[in-house]
């Protein structure tokens, strides 16, 4: 079978050597040689979040999801209230996971693909005292758009909140900076800007909050942030059983994002390929949903009327291009999403958009 090209946000092409590293022969999770692996990995999420010796990291063997739950049902005690900025499907991810576990809500919602208004976020966040946590997405992945991370940080600091951010699909994609942006606890994935396979989800959050946690306060037995702590400061191991094999494809990954190719020069990459992907999607007539607070890696647009955006996905696939359907009631006004994480560089977006253009060409006939 042909190779698909993975233009969507995620899973993502990987590297070769991240491929590779998957035929490393096994070893058991109680073994002094994984805990040397955990050990490093943990140090290289660090770095990832541009965290200081204030910060620990833990690793959750799951998807995006299964971090952002860790968290989501770990943090609060009776009495205390989690605010939600959310504009977005993955916002509304965020939101069933509070509802799941009854964590008492103030909710912020704006309308998809809208800028959370900062005004309305203050009064909100001076209007509760009961609320302990602010939880945001980073990357609104469903419409691309960045969230006021550094602004909201800011806020979170005025009013005396521990500010919880989905990094899911924004860590090696885009800064993240914990420290300066005021985020005590940041959740993501390798499977999606870092490269590496789904499946190894992380958290980074500041060893104050990791250790006044306690059993009592986590609501979920697998997915307990007390118990991943524990375990980790321990004995640098897992609660559970990992996906022990999982640990080297995303040791190789952090290493080819940040000694390789460096954060910068991985941001900068994808910042050259989006800008590539929207030239050429606009040049061809497509109008992108944002023009302004774009992510470095998700590029949402409308296919010219009359094109059809299943038939079209699925002669682009026949083409060895995958892209994704516009989430919720995008998908019906024609939006598409096509993303740029991963290996995928330069001359990929270029490639991928003659195709492009042939095939709206052809339906368009
Ligand atoms: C911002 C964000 N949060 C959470 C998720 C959920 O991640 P997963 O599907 O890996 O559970 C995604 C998935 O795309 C995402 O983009």
């Amino acid at each position: 079978m042909a190779m698909t090209k993975l233009f969507s946000p995620g899973p993502v092409m990987v590297k070769d050597n991240v491929r590779h590293s998957l035929l490393h022969y096994d070893i058991c999770h109680r073994s002094k040689e994984f805990e040397a692996l955990f050990v490093d990995t943990q140090a290289k999420i660090l770095r990832l979040f541009e965290a200081d010796d204030s910060y620990d990291s833990v690793i959750v063997s799951g998807s995006g999801t299964s971090a952002n739950e860790t968290i989501l049902s770990s943090l609060f005690r009776a009495g205390d209230a989690v605010m939600l900025i959310r504009n977005g499907m993955f916002g509304e991810r965020l939101l069933e996971i509070i509802n799941k576990y009854q964590i008492p809500l103030v909710d912020c919602p704006f309308d998809w693909a809208t800028y959370p208004d900062l005004g309305v976020v203050e009064n909100m966040m001076a209007a509760h005292p009961e609320v302990t946590v602010v939880a945001m997405v980073f990357h609104e992945t469903c419409t691309g758009m960045i969230n006021p991370v550094p602004q909201v940080g800011a806020l979170c600091k005025k009013y005396g909140k521990l500010f919880s951010v989905d990094c899911v699909s924004a860590a090696a994609g885009e800064h993240i900076r914990v420290v300066d942006n005021n985020i005590a606890i940041a959740a993501s994935v390798g499977g999606k800007c870092l490269g590496a396979f789904p499946g190894s989800a992380y958290i980074c959050a500041r060893k104050e909050l990791l250790r006044s946690l306690t059993a009592d306060q986590c609501k979920n037995v697998y997915l307990s942030l007390y118990k991943h702590y524990q375990s980790s400061i321990t004995s640098h191991q897992t609660p559970n059983t990992p996906n022990v094999n999982l640990f080297w494809p995303l040791n190789v990954a952090l290493t080819n994002a940040l000694d390789d190719e460096t954060l910068d020069g991985r941001i900068a990459r994808y910042q050259r390929c989006a800008a590539i992907i929207r030239e050429g999607l606009t040049a061809m007539g497509c109008r992108l949903l944002l023009d302004s607070h774009m992510s470095n890696t998700v590029t949402s647009v409308f296919l010219p009327a009359g094109v059809d955006a299943n038939t079209f996905l699925k002669e682009m696939e026949k083409r060895g291009y995958t892209f994704y359907i516009g989430k919720g009631d995008y998908a019906k006004q024609g939006m598409i999403q096509v993303a740029n994480m991963g290996e995928i560089y330069e001359q990929d977006c270029r490639n991928m958009l003659e195709v492009f253009s042939a095939v709206l060409k052809q339906m368009k006939q």
